[in-house]
């Protein structure tokens, strides 16, 4: 028998890897995620492209894809993408008939969570909140202890909550979501109006260098994840608050100053456990971890 793959399609990058015993990513392939106004065809090349590669070394025996957007509920077609070109696109089926495969997909929240919980930081736990801060903030819900989806596949959108009325204008075509104040890119901004040139993981290396323009942006950044999760666990209150995604390699510099905001800013804090607010154990790979794991089911 062969082995899984599972691919994440993220706003900056496609990473493709096979996946062995207890989530392990065993090999891998990465190609970058072209501009967001790129044909749907060249994503899926591109995908194609990178399970080719490990086909040359691996059998494979299915293909899972973690994808940065709105899935079905039947895990078939990319309804709607705000970072990508993805409109009511049948990704299972196109992927499906191009690698010769039998190919799944779910939203890369989605999929991140579900590898959390079979291999990672929420084993065992039932009720799970998780946000994945990358170019935009994914959402993912595990309520009883099964992934909570909704009834058109597009439950926990979070990064699309308002929280600033006539606030910034997101690539989702409405303004002021949380996801254009917490996430990658807003990390960045922050710095830039501070004045410092650094994003990604140049800026946490300065923030651990205790950089203060860097310290302050991830400051930022935790107060508006603190506050925007307070919203959440108001809603569900859950066990375990998990932070995935690139921004969460900052950990504590990220976690400290949103565990304040997030016990300021919830209701009946002082008359209520509080959730375990922590970082996700399968770093980058969780996506596509999670998406190899749903092959199964
Ligand atoms: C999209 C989500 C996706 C997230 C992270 C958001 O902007 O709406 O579907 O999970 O970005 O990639
Ligand atoms: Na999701
Ligand atoms: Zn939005």
């Amino acid at each position: 028998t062969g082995v899984r793959v599972g691919v994440d399609i993220g706003g900056t990058k496609i990473l493709a890897g096979v996946v062995g015993s207890e989530g392990r990513v065993v090999d891998s392939e990465g190609r970058e995620t072209p501009h967001r106004t790129a044909p749907a065809d060249v994503v899926e090349g591109l995908i194609a492209d990178a399970v080719a590669a490990l086909q040359h070394r691996h059998a494979v025996e299915a293909v899972g894809i973690a994808a940065a957007g709105f899935v079905d509920a039947a895990g078939s077609r990319v309804m709607f993408a705000p970072h990508l070109s993805w409109r009511d696109e049948p990704l299972r089926d196109r992927l499906g008939a191009r690698l010769g495969l039998p190919v799944t997909v779910a939203n890369d929240a989605n999929a991140a969570l579900w590898a959390e919980h079979v291999h990672g930081r929420a084993r065992g736990a039932r009720d799970v909140v998780m946000v994945t801060l990358g170019t935009g903030i994914g959402g993912a819900l595990m309520i009883d202890g099964r992934l909570h989806v909704g009834r058109n596949g597009m439950a926990g959108e979070f990064g699309h909550i308002r929280v600033v009325p006539d606030g910034r204008p997101c690539e989702c075509g409405h303004t002021g979501c949380w996801e254009q104040y917490c996430s990658g890119k807003a990390l960045a901004r922050f710095a830039a109006d501070a004045g410092s040139p650094l994003s990604g993981p140049a800026l946490t290396e300065a923030a651990e260098r205790r950089d203060p323009v860097a310290r302050g942006a991830y400051l930022e950044v935790g107060r508006w994840l603190g506050t925007g999760l307070a919203d959440l666990v108001a809603g569900f209150d859950p066990e375990l608050v998990l932070v995935g995604g690139g921004v969460s390699a900052a950990g504590e510099l990220l976690l400290e100053p949103a565990r304040r905001a997030l016990h300021e800013a919830l209701v009946g804090s002082g008359h209520r456990s509080e959730p375990e607010l922590s970082v996700a154990t399968l770093g980058p790979y969780a996506g596509l971890v999670g998406a190899a794991e749903l092959t199964r089911l």
